[in-house]
């Protein structure tokens, strides 16, 4: 996350994340999955705009990528993102209004770069990032503690933007982080096919696993630098995710003729990323593969 600060104004970076390795562990009785996972976020950012309302007004402006308001057509139908109050910007400043008891007002502007039900976690993203800034804008003084709190309410990919770090291994039903440093930023290619995928229903799909890898033997080959074609990329909602939805299996073929690393479905789906050697090789692969029109293609590093 970064901060550009003037008088009255702020504004905040929120980057997307993408899940390097995803093991569903468990279904637990409240409906949610225990899982193991290590995320790490990415240099493609949306950005949010706060100005303080003196009035007490809290009002959202969605814009996309290519500028339009949110409630005009936008250029990844049927998906429209919401400016009302679902949107999770909005719940988070609710939420902090609330749990701070303070009657303060904000008019918060977001442009949409990162796609929405992506399992980029762009909305999680964009509700840390309005606990954080609204925090700062009204000077409430609440410790991490306290907003990963309120983090953990609203979803269970919010606290690890919260992270100090750019990458965790996130446990529990996501929202229990502990912060890590990888070895070196990583060169990815992320494909968004055109369709995207509910996370709830992913997660209803999915046959928990305890075999394979552990989040932890995961980041030992990655810092060791070990590069196998095999098993070690493991998200245990992509098979679940590509029987829901053939895009992606699409692109896992499209990837698997290229020469990268490895490559996995981010999260609950429906982006793709594949892993590259370094930023060249990521610029030629992303190249091919629009030629293929699989979707939105983006190269991007990640933030360590
Ligand atoms: O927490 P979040 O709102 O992102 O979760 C969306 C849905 O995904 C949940 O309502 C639940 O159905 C599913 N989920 C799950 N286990 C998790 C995280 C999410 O079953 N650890």
């Amino acid at each position: 996350m970064l901060f550009r600060q003037q008088h009255h104004h702020l504004t905040v970076f929120a980057p997307a994340k993408v899940n390097l390795f995803l093991k569903i562990l468990g279904k637990r009785t409240d409906g949610f999955h225990e899982l193991e996972s290590v995320m790490v976020t990415l240099g493609l950012y949306d950005t949010l705009e706060f100005r303080d309302d003196p009035s007490g007004n809290l009002t959202l402006e969605c814009r996309d990528t290519a500028g339009g308001l949110a409630s005009a057509p936008t250029p990844r139908p049927p998906l429209v993102l919401s400016s009302g109050p679902d949107n999770l910007v909005l719940r988070a400043a609710v939420l902090l209004r609330e749990y701070a008891k303070v009657n303060r007002g904000a008019a918060i502007t977001l442009a949409k770069r990162i796609p929405l039900a992506a399992g980029l976690a762009g909305g999680s993203s964009d509700a840390a990032a309005t606990l954080v800034g609204l925090n700062r804008l009204w000077n409430l003084g609440l410790s991490l503690n306290e907003l990963h709190a309120l983090a953990a309410k609203l979803g269970s990919d919010v606290n690890f933007f919260l992270s100090p770090t750019g990458a965790a291994i996130c446990r529990g039903r996501g929202e229990q982080i502990e912060p890590i440093q990888l070895p070196r930023p990583l060169h990815l290619v992320v494909v968004k096919p055109p369709s995207g995928l509910s996370t709830a229903l992913v997660f209803r799909h999915c046959q928990p696993t305890q075999v394979g890898l552990s989040a932890e033997e995961f980041l030992d080959a990655l810092r060791k630098g070990r590069h196998p074609l095999g098993d070690w990329w493991h998200n245990t909602l992509q098979a679940p995710a590509m029987e829901l939805n053939p895009d992606i299996r699409r692109v896992a073929r499209a990837f698997s003729r290229q020469p990268v690393l490895g490559h996995l479905m981010s999260g609950s789906g429906t982006s793709y990323f594949g892993v590259c050697a370094h930023r060249r090789q990521a610029m030629s692969v992303a190249g091919r593969l629009r030629a293929e029109r699989l979707g939105e293609v983006f190269v991007v590093g990640s933030r360590v």
